[in-house]
């Protein structure tokens, strides 16, 4: 790389990492892939509702990327850890510019949701690390380790309705998608403001759009630990 080209790129990353709205920016851009990858998740979980076979299969087909799954999962750690570190920072400097009056009146306009996007935030960092250690790692429940079907592919469906028939841990399940759809709700219209969208009359639009999103995305993922909890998705009979 020329020298011009690597202190222009060294600009950029400047830019993103130390102003503002270059912070903005890059809480937008690693929001955004953080919400698709959960989007895609969803879709994915809900292929519970096809049948052991069906989910399977697809469990299978993800780990079958070998590499590539550990290039993604890597990509996905860096995105979560630079929207948690910006998120800090905008946080900090929030704080430190809170006796400015201008401020203190935006702070006291902005709803609920974007007043508590820090803590929800965390609370969703939280959660995801239970859920590693819980479905991923299976460090909380090793005995998921020996479970297989028919075809002798590791078992992610028994794996589910096992998890989920424990009422304290579908509750928690269920109140932590509700804060990171609380989360959402705030974070896809201010995504979309932050690029560039930021026009007062896409307002209203924008807020709709970030609300039904999040309805869709809480409906669709609680409706798995429910489903289990209401007998309505079974263990696989002769199974386990
Ligand atoms: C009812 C809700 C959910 C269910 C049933 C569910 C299910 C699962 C399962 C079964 C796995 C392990 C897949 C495997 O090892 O083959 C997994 C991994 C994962 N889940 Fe979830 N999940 C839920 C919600 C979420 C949410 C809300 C997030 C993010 C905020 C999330 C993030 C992840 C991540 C990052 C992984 C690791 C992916 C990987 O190992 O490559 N999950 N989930």
């Amino acid at each position: 790389m020329s020298t011009v080209a690597t202190s222009r790129s060294s600009t950029v990353v400047q830019s993103l990492t130390k102003t503002s709205l270059g912070k903005k920016y890059l809480m937008a851009v690693t929001g955004l892939i953080a919400l698709l990858f959960v989007i895609g998740h969803m879709l994915g979980n809900l292929q519970i509702f096809m049948g052991q076979d069906q989910i399977n299969t697809y469990a299978e087909k993800l780990r079958d990327l070998g590499p590539l799954l550990w290039v993604i999962r890597g990509f996905l750690f860096l995105v979560i850890v630079v929207h948690i570190w910006t998120g800090i920072q905008l946080k900090l400097e929030n704080v430190s510019a809170r006796p400015d009056p201008y401020a203190y009146r935006q702070y006291r306009k902005a709803s609920l949701a974007s007043r508590t996007m820090f803590w929800t935030g965390l609370i969703i960092f939280a959660f995801v690390a239970y859920h590693l250690a819980h479905f991923t790692m299976q460090w909380t429940n090793p005995s998921y380790q020996t479970l297989f079907d028919a075809q002798g592919r590791h078992d992610v469906y028994s794996m589910m309705i096992l998890g989920f028939q424990n009422v304290w841990v579908s509750l928690f399940y269920i109140i932590a998608v509700g804060l990171l759809c609380y989360h959402l709700s705030h974070g896809t219209a201010s995504m979309f403001q932050s690029m560039g969208f930021n026009d007062p009359r896409y307002q209203p639009t924008l807020d709709k759009i970030g609300i039904t999103l999040s309805l869709i995305l809480f409906i669709g993922y609680v409706s798995i630990p429910l489903s289990v909890l209401a007998g309505i998705v079974k263990l696989p009979t002769g199974g386990m």
